[in-house]
């Protein structure tokens, strides 16, 4: 009998094309929404293979559910969502898209950071509702970001792909991270390893790109934001939960720090009350690998993954590889 994948959304380009190439059967989530709980628990019942998204909690019930299941495929490079631990428990492989979305994330983080900084969301706002009454000297002055300060938090590919378009934009490069770079990356990227506390007090743009993890959660917090500048701003395009985002609105607010661009927010779709209406905060919808070509790329590495474990090979990006090696 040919292995079952259970697909949990509509799929962007090639779609589910390469499963079936490789004679599977897929059975796929219709609707453009996460599938409810039940759907979830219901479509894995009989599935070797689940390819889920960021939005789709699997958890040691999903995997119970799921008999023959042999992998779990994210498609995204982040996995908080996946209890890998109980995965690896159960000998089920779990996945994740990689490298294919670094530069289209890094290119979001710095259309927030620019948009953020000089006030782009405000200023469109301004003119979409007929009240710009014509140029000012005083009008939506902003942060100058060439020469400035940008501290990452989480120099990993991401950060370090935001970290090279940093040149182009003459900064100075902060960035913190568990285990340092050694000195040959930092030299080659420009950057200096620091404290968490150093990099707020000193950055005029701090960038989050860390993953999501029990440490990692509200790493910025009240405290956090009130050691950044008042002039600075807070960039998200990682998890929502690294920020508290209650906080971060008593600091837009109260002028603690003087904007922020999120792609991210901590209970996705919805927002914290009052974010929405802080002007100085620019909010997308977490676009961050959203082009054709990395939506693309993600898909068939997620199916690759499928693909391979479903025929006892060695799967391209494995989270948990002790799996792989054990077998
Ligand atoms: C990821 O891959 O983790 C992003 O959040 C979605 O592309």
């Amino acid at each position: 009998m040919a292995d079952a994948v259970y697909v949990t959304r509509p799929l962007p380009d090639p779609g589910t094309e390469p499963l079936v190439a490789a004679g599977l059967v897929v059975d796929q989530h219709r609707a453009d929404a996460p599938p409810s709980r039940p759907e979830l628990l219901a479509g894995v019942a009989d599935a070797s293979a689940l390819l889920c998204l960021l939005t789709d909690r699997v958890d040691a019930e999903v995997l119970d559910a799921a008999p023959r299941l042999q992998i779990v495929a994210n498609l995204a490079v982040g996995f908080d969502n996946v209890d890998v631990a109980a995965a690896t428990e159960r000998g089920v492989v779990v996945t994740n898209t990689p490298d294919v979305l670094t530069e289209a994330t890094a290119d979001l983080t710095w259309a927030l950071l620019l948009a953020a900084a000089r006030r782009v969301g405000e200023g469109e706002r301004l003119v979409r509702a007929g009240h710009w009454d014509g140029w000012s000297p005083t009008q939506l002055v902003g942060l100058p970001v060439a020469g400035r300060t940008l501290g990452i938090v989480g120099l990993g590919k991401i950060g370090s792909a935001v970290a090279r378009r940093a040149r182009g934009f003459a900064m100075t490069v902060l960035y913190r991270n568990r285990r340092p770079l050694g000195p040959a990356v930092e030299e080659e990227l420009g950057v200096r390893g620091v404290g968490l506390d150093e990099l707020l007090e000193r950055s005029d743009i701090v960038s989050l790109h860390a993953p999501l993890n029990d440490e990692s959660r509200h790493l910025i917090d009240a405290a956090a934001l009130a050691r950044m500048r008042s002039s600075a701003i807070l960039v998200n395009t990682a998890r929502g939960p690294l920020v508290d985002e209650a906080a971060l609105v008593d600091a837009l607010r109260g002028g603690t720090i003087a904007g922020a661009g999120l792609d991210v927010f901590e209970r996705e779709p919805a927002l914290a009350a009052g974010l929405a209406a802080c002007e100085n905060a620019v909010l997308v919808p977490h676009l961050g690998s959203a082009t054709t070509a990395a939506r693309g790329a993600m898909v068939r590495l997620a199916c690759a993954n499928i693909v391979d474990v479903l025929a006892g090979r060695r799967p391209p990006t494995p989270v948990n590889p002790e799996v792989l090696d054990r077998s």
